[in-house]
């Protein structure tokens, strides 16, 4: 019931987060109870950062953060808990600990020390620090903040319906937030933000736009970061990426490269195809003025998205019925004769 629009203009994981599971905007208090609640949960289980260090060169991020999650489940007591309290509090444990994962492994991976969060920072901002293992400026901060809030929820998505399925045999929280990351990963979801940067790289100039696009659609294949199931008009989170990836990039020469190659690649496909970037198309030049490298894209989409699934997750929960869809048997005529 909260207009995007509104909560992307002071944008705040937190009192996003709240909505999502209160179903109203916390006050003032309780937006700080809530933030003194989160950040402590952003320290991992120690086995787990030992982990880090045994994860085999080259694997994909979003494959390590699907098995993280899936680990998170051994070192909290409360797994088997299906309570609405226990739920609670594990969402808390999962919205703050999957940014930490993220950064976590990514230094660890790199030979670096860990960061600890500040408290007096958010997630959103302490993931940035914890991540880069530096301070943002006033600039990256709002760019973060905002990515989190853009990317938290979207109805019944691929990934939050496995989520919900997941939930509705009444496995546990992980397991469907672990099969919901599965479900992310593949480039037709939240993996397309990935691709989308691959293709920006591998485009150069605005100037090979036109043939680039061309050659894609001849050989009909998808462009990456347009179309969208629900939307056949413009996704209204790429509209304040847009405008945020033009405010980030500016300064620097190839991220402008990149803005102004995706501008050309927007009309270019509006104009030849009719459809619209989505919310992954912008979201690569943020993520690439942000300093995350190219393979973490679409796990940044699932730290924010985490505050959508556990919504989702405990609303199943609340009401539950199995989802067990009966599928359409087509019998061919050969073996119906037999
Ligand atoms: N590039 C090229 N053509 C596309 C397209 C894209 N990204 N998205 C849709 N189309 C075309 C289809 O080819 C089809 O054209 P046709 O009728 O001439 O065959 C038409 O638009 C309808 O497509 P359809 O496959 O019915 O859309 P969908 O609802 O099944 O697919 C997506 C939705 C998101 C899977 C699709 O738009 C896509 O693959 N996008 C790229 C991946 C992406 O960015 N994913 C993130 C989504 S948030």
């Amino acid at each position: 019931g909260y207009d995007i629009n509104d909560l992307a203009k002071n944008p705040s994981f937190e009192e996003c987060v709240f909505v999502l599971w209160n179903d109203r905007l916390p006050t003032k208090r309780e937006l700080e109870d809530f933030r003194a609640e989160l950040i402590p949960e952003m320290n991992l289980p120690r086995p787990l950062v030992q982990w880090f260090k045994r994860v085999p060169r080259g694997v994909h991020p979003m494959v390590m953060l699907r098995s993280a999650v899936s680990d998170l489940a051994l070192y909290d007591k409360e797994t088997e808990d299906n309570s609405v309290e226990a739920n609670r509090r594990k969402a808390a444990r999962l919205v703050a600990k999957v940014p930490s994962i993220i950064a976590g492994f990514h230094r660890i991976y790199n030979g670096q020390e860990l960061v600890p969060p500040d408290p007096k920072k958010s997630i959103a901002v302490n993931f940035l620090r914890m991540f880069t293992g530096e301070e943002p400026d006033k600039k990256s901060r709002e760019a973060i903040e905002l990515m989190f809030v853009l990317h938290a929820d979207h109805g019944f998505n691929a990934s939050t319906f496995a989520a919900r399925v997941t939930a509705s045999t009444l496995a546990d929280i992980y397991a469907a937030v672990t099969a919901a990351i599965g479900a992310l990963k593949g480039p037709l979801h939240g993996g397309a933000n990935q691709r989308v940067m691959e293709m920006l790289e591998g485009i150069g100039s605005p100037d090979d736009v036109e043939d680039y696009i061309n050659g894609l659609l001849a050989r009909r294949e998808r462009i990456m970061g347009f179309g969208h199931r629900v939307y056949k008009v413009e996704d209204p989170r790429a509209r304040h990426l847009r405008k945020y990836s033009e405010d980030v990039c500016g300064g620097d020469v190839a991220c402008s490269r990149y803005f102004a190659i995706s501008r050309q690649i927007e009309k270019q496909v509006k104009k030849t195809k009719g459809i619209y970037p989505n919310v992954d198309f912008y979201s690569a030049t943020v993520q690439h003025a942000l300093g995350i490298p190219v393979e973490y894209y679409t796990t940044l989409f699932a730290a924010s998205r985490t505050a959508g699934w556990t919504a989702h997750v405990m609303e199943q929960l609340a009401d539950n019925r199995l989802m067990r869809p009966l599928s359409l048997i087509h019998i061919s005529e050969p073996t119906r004769q037999l």
